[in-house]
């Protein structure tokens, strides 16, 4: 029998390759298939352990290429879609807004208008799985939690473009029939994180004895999700979710940043026999990010009680596990800080 083939965008990312090894060793009757710009964010160093494995290929393609994803579709035939290919961080959608708008909401439409054409109907075994985040729903106050009914409110470019993207799932659900899921998850960290996220950037800096800049306040809260367990949620939801559903992802795990920094701090400082609070005097306070959303917070009964997921790596075991994965790579770090991997891709591919 012919292997199911799943396309998952965005597989050199953070995300995105803990989704495909986990897809590549769980699933070997599958075939994967990566499909990914290997923009700024995207890494094949990412998936060194598994690239060999005969279920995967590697697909370099921009998203925002209408006719590329239609010949694609075309060629391959695919089954199914895990889409995560995105532009991912708030910052730089402050500054760069129309590139969210491009990668985000137009490549998600092309992905789908080519998943249309190629299954023409018959949708049988089909799926578009769309990953988003928890900022669609825009900011909390001090209490309540995002549920799957709250009303999206996004705030930054970046949270506007995936609510859009959203957006376009259902109604290319509800007008064309096109068989689809969604979840929003919560911030994730852990190994592979591009270092202009909050957890890896701090790292670094530490180990550099350079400053830790905390915007605003510091007051700041977020709901923290190892890696792995998102990517668990993942394949539960890809296989199991109803269609047409949205399930929210979450860590039942709030920290406001300065707390959360502070227990980094102390384990940076274990690890780098440092004195105990040295790297804490890193900390500056400063200017606040604008738009910045003051607290996320996510209500995951949903997904746990359809589907049976919760959450398996305790945060303080799981930042430590983070923290040494970074010490232990530090080549990865460098090379992603360097851009030198980008080079090689220009020539490579
Ligand atoms: P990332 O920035 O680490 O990776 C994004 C990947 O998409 C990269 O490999 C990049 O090369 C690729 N990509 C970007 N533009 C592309 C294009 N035009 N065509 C093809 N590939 C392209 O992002 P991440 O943090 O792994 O996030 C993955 C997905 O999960 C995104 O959709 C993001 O919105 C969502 N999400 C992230 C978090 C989080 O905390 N990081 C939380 C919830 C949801
Ligand atoms: O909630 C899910 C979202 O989490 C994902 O959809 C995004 O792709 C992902 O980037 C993340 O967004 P955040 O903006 O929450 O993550 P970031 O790591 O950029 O920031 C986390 C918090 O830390 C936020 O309150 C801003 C603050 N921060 C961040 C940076 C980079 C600082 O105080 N200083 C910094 O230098």
């Amino acid at each position: 029998m012919e292997k199911k083939k799943i396309l998952i965008t965005g597989g050199a990312g953070f995300i995105g390759s803990h989704v495909v090894r986990l897809f590549l060793n769980k699933y070997p009757d599958y075939q994967i298939f990566n499909l990914d710009a290997l923009t700024y964010a995207g890494n094949l160093e990412n998936l060194r352990d598994v690239e060999k494995k005969e279920n995967y290929s590697f697909i370099k393609a921009d998203i925002r290429d209408k006719e590329e994803m239609q010949q694609l579709f075309q060629k391959y035939n695919f089954d199914a879609v895990i889409h995560l290919a995105a532009e991912s961080h708030v910052d730089r959608s402050i500054s760069d807004p129309q590139s969210f708008v491009d990668t985000n909401i137009t490549g998600t439409i092309n992905l789908m208008e080519a998943a249309l054409e190629c299954w023409k109907g018959n949708f049988e075994d089909k799926l578009f799985y769309h990953i988003s985040t928890d900022e669609v729903y825009g900011s909390l106050g001090k209490s309540g939690l995002f549920t799957e009914t709250s009303p999206y409110a996004p705030n930054s470019p970046y949270s506007a473009s995936k609510a859009a993207s959203d957006h376009f799932v259902r109604a290319y659900g509800e007008t064309y029939g096109l068989p689809y899921v969604i979840s929003n998850c919560s911030n994730n960290y852990g190994p592979n994180q591009f270092p202009e996220k909050l957890i890896p950037l701090f790292i670094n800096n530490i180990i550099k004895k350079r400053s830790l800049p905390l915007y605003g306040d510091g007051k700041y809260t977020r709901d923290w999700l190892y890696v792995i367990d998102h990517a668990q949620a993942i394949d539960l939801v890809f296989h199991e979710g109803r269609n047409k559903a949205t399930y929210n992802i979450g860590g039942f795990n709030e920290w406001q940043n300065i707390d959360l920094i502070n227990l980094l701090c102390g384990i940076m400082d274990k690890k780098l026999g440092w004195e105990i609070g040295e790297s804490k005097t890193l900390i500056s306070f400063v200017k606040d990010r604008p738009g910045h959303d003051k607290r996320y917070a996510i209500d995951a009964s949903r997904i746990k009680n359809e589907l049976g997921w919760e959450p398996s790596v305790n945060f303080e075991e799981g930042l430590e596990k983070t923290v040494d994965w970074y010490l232990e790579n530090s080549a990865w770090m460098e090379g992603v800080i360097s851009g030198n991997y980008q080079e090689y891709y220009k020539r490579q591919y």
